[in-house]
């Protein structure tokens, strides 16, 4: 469990705190999405998590094990892994597998573990057969998913994603997002920083940042039905939210619709009952609304 008590963080003395006061805890296997406008503190506060930055106040435990304390820094690293927007920075190793390697081979665990859980990492990412290939000859896609390989070959409870599938296209973005399911299906707990809605919807929590502090932490359906808020905040709501909402003065609706399929099931509904009485379809009732 990773909890966070009273913390306040500013860059440096005499500036103002990016993070304000923050208490939060994250349980094991969960799967969490962070959302907030650009320079909110997002990513200054997932680096708090695995003691990239300690608290200027307050206290962040991962498991028991105080940020504060240095002698626990190796294994707060080793418990939670983080994976950056762009994955240059995070090669080490001159092939695949010695890249993978890196962080077990640095364990002290047998040469053959570590072989398991390069060949293992390697698996779960589908990058086998990859394992002599020269790092930087690998596709951005691909070295996103050699990045995650080696982290996972560390066996964290924690995986941290700063806006790590951003630059992905879509059959490489749902390729990440398919390993984090699996990974949440295995207990490891997912925590993801990204403005894309549609990947914030598949969390089973979703916390919102707002000038260094948490604004609103609830289940990812309740947080992203609330249009104004997140516009309150400079973010735009899903495309759904939008959508449905644009639609509200021609019917009566009180259900909260999010997803693709939500909405097309309630648009052929209407379609249907659509028996052309006393309704006004005028687009510009729409306008005004919206
Ligand atoms: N090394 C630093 N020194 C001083 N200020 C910093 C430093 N890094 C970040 N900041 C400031 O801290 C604030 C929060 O930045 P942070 O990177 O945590 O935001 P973010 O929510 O991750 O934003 P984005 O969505 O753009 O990634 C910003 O105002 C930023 O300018
Ligand atoms: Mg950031």
């Amino acid at each position: 469990m990773i909890k966070i008590k009273n913390l306040s963080y500013e860059y440096k003395a005499n500036l103002n705190p990016v993070l304000l006061d923050i208490n939060l805890s994250i349980e094991e296997g969960e799967y969490l999405v962070l959302i907030g406008a650009n320079g909110s503190g997002k990513t200054t506060l997932i680096r708090h998590l695995n003691a990239l930055l300690l608290p200027s106040s307050g206290d962040v435990e991962i498991d028991g094990l105080n940020s504060k304390e240095v002698k626990n820094h190796i294994e707060i690293r080793r418990k939670v892994g983080m994976v950056f927007q762009n994955p240059e920075n995070q090669i080490v190793g001159m092939s695949v597998e010695e890249d993978v390697a890196f962080g077990p081979g640095n364990l002290k665990l047998p040469s053959s573990e570590v072989r398991r859980r390069v060949k293992q990492a390697l698996e779960m990412v589908g990058l086998s057969g990859f394992e002599k290939r020269v790092p930087y000859t690998l596709s951005g896609g691909e070295k996103q998913l050699l990045a995650l390989a080696g982290l996972l070959s560390m066996e964290p409870g924690y995986i941290i994603l700063d806006e790590a599938t951003s630059s992905l296209d879509p059959v490489g973005k749902e390729k990440v997002l398919a390993i984090l399911d699996e990974l949440k299906n295995q207990g490891i707990a997912i925590i993801h920083v990204t403005h894309n809605m549609e990947e914030a919807l598949r969390a089973d929590r979703v916390l919102l940042m707002g000038s260094g502090q948490i604004i609103a932490d609830g289940a990812a359906r309740d947080i992203l039905m609330n249009r104004e808020q997140l516009k309150a905040l400079g973010l735009a709501p899903p495309m759904i939210v939008e959508l449905m909402t644009r639609l509200k003065p021609y019917y009566k609706n009180e259900k909260s619709i999010l997803t693709i399929d939500e909405a097309v099931n309630e648009i052929l509904t209407l379609l249907q009952n659509n028996d052309g009485k006393d309704r006004d379809y005028s687009f510009r009732e729409a306008e005004s609304y919206a």
